[in-house]
């Protein structure tokens, strides 16, 4: 920050795209600082409180990722931000999964969407915790997880180019994962999707699902599996458990509402099965404190994100929101992540936060999978009300979702 305003740093080889950067951030209120090398970047760090970073990718001597790299290992409250043309694509997915930048941005670029980028990372940064630990901090711990398995990377590569990925694509990366694929089968195959035992291939099964859904699938067995085994005495898989619950629940309370646009079941299924991914995650980054957390969660007295909070200022709705944000997840995902706890703060994707909220409580309550909760959560009564959870309809649930799953 120079006098409340906050800086960037622009580093780039071709000294046309600095000045058209200059020229799109001419009216904004940051300070603005430009390197033509890695290097000179470097030395302008050493010398000027910068905020964050935007560099290219592919410089002569020094790339972007090396760069970048080795921004985060000397100033790691800097926030990261990769510009990448279409043929580095390969190089950049290897590189954000190791937490090199928390973004990646296509060049030629948008304007707004550079801008709003650029907006939101600065925003972030802004947000200090209780405990005076800048959010960067706890953001480049998250960069420590184990990278996620490769077939994610593949899968994510494929689907971003939205106009011209063909499902044979999707198809041939999820076919090489043999315990990927049986999974998608079997949800393809379950009464929740529609279409009881009839999917008996693979790209059946992606075309019933849909390629949102089956990212989400994907994700959420990545995370389980590459952080799972790194918590101490946590159990992951009944954690798992309650998350496939909670998607199950959303996405039959979303069947419910008639008014919504069809998409509604899958987003509300889809955040459902990662609203959680913040415990998993702390977890896996801070196992000796988690142990604690179990401990204070266990006596029933507090939830588990009050425990989290004591132990770690911080909570798992945290967690999974900023980790949301670095994987650049659709925006509903990390709404529902933050405020699953608490529907009634959401401003934004209010339906599927109050869907995944209720469905979080009604999971726990039909005993479905390990929360970490020893205590129920609960949501105001006037949402069970407008969902029209009577008795009769709670039983209906139950008995649908315990077969789903
Ligand atoms: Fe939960």
């Amino acid at each position: 920050m120079t006098n409340g305003r906050p800086t960037i740093l622009f580093v780039d080889d071709e000294q046309s795209i600095l000045k058209a950067l200059r020229r799109l951030f001419l009216d904004e209120e940051y300070e603005l600082h430009f390197a033509g090398s890695g290097a000179e970047g470097l030395i302008i760090l050493q010398n000027e409180p910068i905020d964050l970073v935007v560099s290219d990718v592919r410089m002569p001597e020094m790339d972007g990722i090396e760069f970048l790299t080795r921004v985060k290992e000397l100033y790691p409250p800097i926030a990261r931000i990769l510009l990448s043309g279409y043929a580095e694509k390969s190089s950049v997915v290897k590189a954000l999964a190791e937490g090199c930048a928390q973004q990646v941005l296509a060049k030629p670029w948008d304007a707004e969407e550079l801008k709003e980028v650029i907006h939101d990372a600065l925003k972030q940064l802004g947000q200090q915790k209780p405990n005076g630990e800048p959010m960067q901090t706890l953001i480049n711990s998250l960069a420590h997880l184990p990278p996620l398995p490769r077939i994610y990377h593949e899968l994510r590569e494929c689907l971003a180019d939205r106009d011209n990925f063909t499902i044979d694509h999707v198809v041939k990366i999820v076919a090489g994962d043999a315990a990927t694929s049986a999974d998608l089968l079997r949800w393809a195959n379950s009464a929740l999707f529609g279409q009881r035992g009839k999917v008996d291939s693979v790209k059946r099964a992606i075309l019933l699902l849909g390629t949102d859904v089956v990212e989400s699938l994907v994700l959420s067995m990545a995370i389980g599996g590459s952080v799972g085994a790194l918590t101490k005495g946590f159990d992951h898989k009944g954690l798992q458990k309650h998350a496939m619950g909670c998607a199950i629940v959303a996405r039959l309370l979303a069947q419910d509402q008639t008014d919504a646009g069809p998409e509604l079941a899958d987003h509300a299924f889809i955040a459902g099965l990662l609203h959680d991914i913040g415990v998993l995650a702390g977890a896996g980054i801070f196992p000796e404190a988690y142990v604690r957390v179990g401990q204070l969660a266990e006596s029933g007295q507090l939830l588990l994100a009050e425990a989290e909070f004591e132990v770690l200022h911080t909570t798992h709705q945290e967690i999974g929101a900023i980790l949301a944000d670095w994987w650049t997840l659709p925006k509903f995902i990390a709404s529902a992540i933050r405020w699953h706890l608490a529907p009634e703060n959401a401003t934004e994707d209010k339906k599927v936060v109050e869907l995944v909220a209720l469905a979080n409580v009604l999971s726990c309550e039909f005993g479905l999978g390990v929360s970490g909760n020893h205590r129920d959560p609960v949501v105001p009564e006037d949402l069970r009300v407008r969902y029209g959870l009577t008795p009769e309809r709670i039983e209906e649930l139950r008995e649908k979702a315990s077969k789903a799953i």
